[in-house]
């Protein structure tokens, strides 16, 4: 069976699974991709040989030759194509998040199960083999008891300030993946969160009622304490750090890089920078989620990161973005 697969959005991650489908997914095609700017839709059709662009992603709902969808459009038309999508019958990969509002999202998740449809999150760090190594030792007890987790996770350049005013905010849009990851390698869910957060890279940032520095800490159920920073501008690149702590070891994660060259002179010991972003550092992680995607509708198996998963770190970025706008600490059952 070959999965005909129709991608919504054409912007920087509608493009990275495009080619990922078309280029290493074997049981999958591209038969159509949509959006709002033509051109756009136009362009990467073009390069990757996909047989329909249109502006209008109703079209493919509509296609009775396509199987399934990879919602990649902006973060506010995630709920409408998701709900739609499932009323025509599509499995569905969305992008994080499902939506910014939490009786929205509900909405969403009623139809898509009533509809019967595959749904996946796109959590792609999850699929990272760092991480999921990590995720590994720390289940499988080989550091024992966690205590302590810390990750540190700074973009190279902010977003231009339109997909900023779209996006749900730093909790919502980025640091999501951190929540994500929190809970992931924690296997337990966040009672309490607190935040610290500034404008310190762009006031344009601020203006539009945002912020572009953070720090959160999260309270698990399970009694492990997490940190994790955030930065829209690490001048040395895409910065994407985990440590963790145990009762009978450590676990460190650092960064990616091009190459392992170390030029030593008589005043510098130096390496070239990190990969830059998440299109380079991620590239595998993007293949194996829409990997396990394709798989779990030829073979008929759940999904690995569902509706709830999609919905956990939203409580978790509306509890931050609270806790920010309050200066105290909240529960996550203030905000669920
Ligand atoms: N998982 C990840 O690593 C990751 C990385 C980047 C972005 N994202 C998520 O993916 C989504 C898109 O982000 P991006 O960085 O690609 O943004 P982008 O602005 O580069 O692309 C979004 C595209 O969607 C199009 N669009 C908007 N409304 C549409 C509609 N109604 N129908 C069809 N197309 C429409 C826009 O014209 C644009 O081309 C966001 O929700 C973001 O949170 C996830």
């Amino acid at each position: 069976m070959t999965v005909r697969v129709g991608v919504i959005g054409a912007g920087r991650i509608g493009k990275v699974h495009a080619e990922t489908v078309t280029y290493r997914i074997p049981e999958a095609r591209v038969v159509a991709v949509a959006d709002i700017v033509e051109e756009a839709a136009r362009r990467v059709a073009e390069q990757l040989h996909i047989p329909q662009a249109t502006r209008d992603y109703r079209e493919i709902l509509a296609d009775p030759n396509v199987d399934a969808v990879l919602v990649c459009s902006s973060t506010d038309t995630h709920a409408t194509i998701i709900t739609e999508a499932a009323e025509a019958g599509k499995h569905i990969f969305a992008e994080k998040p499902i939506d910014l509002s939490l009786a929205r999202i509900d909405q969403v998740l009623a139809a898509v199960e009533k509809a019967g449809v595959k749904f996946q999150v796109g959590f792609n760090r999850r699929f990272d083999p760092t991480f999921a190594r990590v995720r590994h030792a720390i289940q499988s007890g080989e550091i024992g008891e966690v205590h302590l987790l810390h990750i540190i996770s700074r973009d190279p350049a902010p977003p231009p300030i339109e997909y900023v005013k779209v996006s749900g905010g730093i909790f919502m849009d980025m640091m999501i993946h951190d929540f994500d990851m929190a809970r992931f390698l924690v296997g337990a869910e966040v009672e309490e969160v607190y935040t610290r957060a500034a404008v310190r890279v762009d006031p344009a940032i601020g203006e539009a009622g945002d912020v572009d520095t953070a720090v959160v800490m999260l309270t698990f159920g399970n009694g492990v304490i997490a940190t994790i920073d955030n930065s829209r501008r690490a001048v040395y690149g895409y910065d994407q750090r985990v440590e963790v702590l145990g009762s009978k070891g450590g676990i460190t994660v650092g960064n990616v890089f091009p190459n392992e060259v170390t030029i030593c002179t008589a005043e510098h010991v130096r390496r070239d920078l990190p990969l830059n972003f998440f299109m380079d550092r991620y590239t595998e992680s993007y293949e194996r989620e829409i990997r396990a995607f394709i798989d779990a509708i030829v073979h008929d198996k759940p999904v690995p990161v569902g509706a709830a998963d999609g919905r956990a770190p939203v409580l978790m970025a509306l509890a931050a973005r609270k806790s920010l706008d309050e200066h105290r600490p909240v529960k996550i059952s203030e905000v669920g």
